[in-house]
């Protein structure tokens, strides 16, 4: 079965044709990071502006030699997500659905990061898993015990994950997208032998929610105090605590729920999870737990259109295509 998975929730625009959920035929992603490191941050007008230019260009790139009659259905985000870029995706998805006559699908932009991890892979999640979506919107942990079937065990009680490192790396003048920033940052420091001056988590211990803003504010005042912002040597040194605090709430938070839960996989997924240090914690957690644990391959962490092909396969349910709405406000489902 071929699927058209379109993406444009928040300042990506995706396309890809996807077989069964897991081979990629073709992809195309067009991003407006470019466009809004000037910014510091998505601003949605110009993010949902440049989707509109992009998504005819990437449909074309993405169908060039290969027949529409082909395609058996239309996945599209349909939320969350910014509601101008949301519905740059899904009124362009419901538009060919109507001159195609194919069934659309509308997909939740959360599962679909999870549903990653079913591309392109030679072993797959197997249920009952864990599931964590990192990204720059949302954080997540999730039970599901089938494709159809899961339980939000925690959510984030205030920034994302990825909204974190985006505002920790605008307040050291790094540019957008913050994560892949702070990361390689954090890498140029290396006398690590300081106590970590920052909170793993401010979140409650028995609980699967999620903090980030206490890491955030002390990472301010560390700053300010130590002038780090004068002298830019000491950039390095905030990135690396920063990113390893981080790191650690969320594996503390991972093997509290691999005790209480049992289950056979623990699937990440979400921009946050292309992390190469958060890759290596949380293997280690999973293989103390004797879990196995899934990330998505190289390009797929961020978001992308074959993600939401996978999701429809896997877990989606056609829509009548004229009713179909984007929904910015949806949760994980
Ligand atoms: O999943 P995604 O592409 O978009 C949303 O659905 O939000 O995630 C984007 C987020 C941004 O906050 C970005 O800074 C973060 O993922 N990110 C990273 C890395 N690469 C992207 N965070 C930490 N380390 C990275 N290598
Ligand atoms: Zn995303």
């Amino acid at each position: 079965m071929l699927i058209l998975g379109i993406e444009s929730t928040c300042d990506e625009t995706g396309v890809a044709i996807v077989e069964n959920g897991i081979k990629v035929i073709k992809s195309e992603l067009a991003s407006s990071a470019g466009i809004q490191a000037k910014f510091g941050g998505i601003v949605p007008e110009v993010a949902a502006r440049q989707q509109l230019r992009d998504i005819i260009p990437a449909l074309k790139t993405v169908l060039g030699g290969n027949n529409p009659r082909k395609i058996d259905a239309i996945a599209v985000s349909s939320g969350p997500g910014l509601i101008g870029s949301l519905l740059v995706g899904v009124e362009t998805a419901k538009a060919l659905s109507f001159v195609w006559n194919k069934p659309l699908v509308g997909v939740n932009h959360l599962s679909a990061h999870l549903y990653s991890n079913w591309i392109e892979k030679q072993a797959t999640p197997q249920f009952p898993l864990l599931g964590l979506v990192i990204s720059g919107g949302h954080t997540d942990l999730v039970y599901m015990k089938g494709h159809d079937d899961f339980k939000i065990l925690g959510s984030t009680l205030d920034d994302a994950a990825g909204e974190a490192f985006d505002k920790v790396a605008r307040f050291l003048g790094l540019p957008y997208p913050g994560g892949p920033q702070i990361e390689n940052m954090a890498s140029k420091y290396t006398r690590a032998k300081h106590v970590n001056p920052f909170p793993k988590s401010m979140a409650k211990k028995d609980s699967f929610d999620f903090s980030f803003s206490g890491i955030k504010t002390a990472v301010v005042r560390f700053v300010e105090k130590n002038k780090i912002l004068s002298d830019k040597s000491g950039i390095p040194q905030v990135c690396y605590f920063f990113e390893e605090a981080v790191i650690e709430s969320i594996a503390n938070k991972i093997t509290s729920a691999l005790d209480q839960y049992m289950v056979k996989s623990l699937a990440v997924g979400g921009g946050v999870a292309a992390n190469v240090k958060l890759r290596r914690k949380i293997a280690s957690v999973a293989k103390s737990r004797n879990v196995k644990v899934f990330f998505p391959n190289k390009g797929l962490s961020v978001d992308n259109g074959a993600m939401i092909a996978a999701a429809a396969f896997f877990a989606g349910k056609p829509s009548d295509p004229l009713t179909i709405q984007a929904e910015s406000g949806a949760y994980f489902s």
